[in-house]
């Protein structure tokens, strides 16, 4: 798990339960929760969430962020236009631990319409308890930073 413990969560309105979910499971296990909503259900524009955690995290107000929509892919593609935000979707554990340990990425992506809470609840613990390896690795994701430059 990484140092500092403060982690963005956001979503549209595809995926408010789950996120509130989330968000009681990781402030149990010991993380700040910055959770920026929406929290009333009437229909919004993802991008607007997935930009505004993106920009948390690449500000460096917070290590991690965690982000939802009904497939997590739109909220996923808004995030990833921030310099400095790496962000995957992720159904699975092996997924979610492998964006860490060999992307380093700092953002993860859900989709509420994908699955349901037993499944991401543990995809986010794999997320949150793996470390990235460096090494070759950290070449590679220099080359997704020299992309944005
Ligand atoms: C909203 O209906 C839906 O399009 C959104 O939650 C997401 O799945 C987009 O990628």
């Amino acid at each position: 798990m990484t140092d500092t413990k403060r982690i963005v969560l956001s979503s549209d309105h595809a995926a408010i339960e789950l996120r509130q979910a989330i968000a009681k499971h990781i402030a149990a296990a010991g993380w700040e929760v910055v959770d920026i909503g929406p929290t009333t259900p009437e229909s919004t524009h993802y991008p607007k969430h997935g930009e505004a955690a993106a920009r948390k995290v690449a500000s460096g107000d917070c290590a991690l962020g965690i982000i939802l929509c009904g497939t997590g892919q739109g909220i996923m593609m808004a995030a990833n236009k921030v310099k400095g935000v790496r962000c995957g979707v992720c159904s699975d554990t092996f997924s979610a631990r492998m964006i860490r340990q060999h992307n380093n990425a700092n953002m993860l992506s859900i989709g509420a319409r994908v699955v349901g809470e037993g499944l991401a609840l543990d995809i986010v613990d794999a997320f949150l308890g793996a470390e990235f390896e460096g090494g070759r690795h950290g070449t590679r994701v220099d080359m997704i930073t020299a992309i944005e430059d």
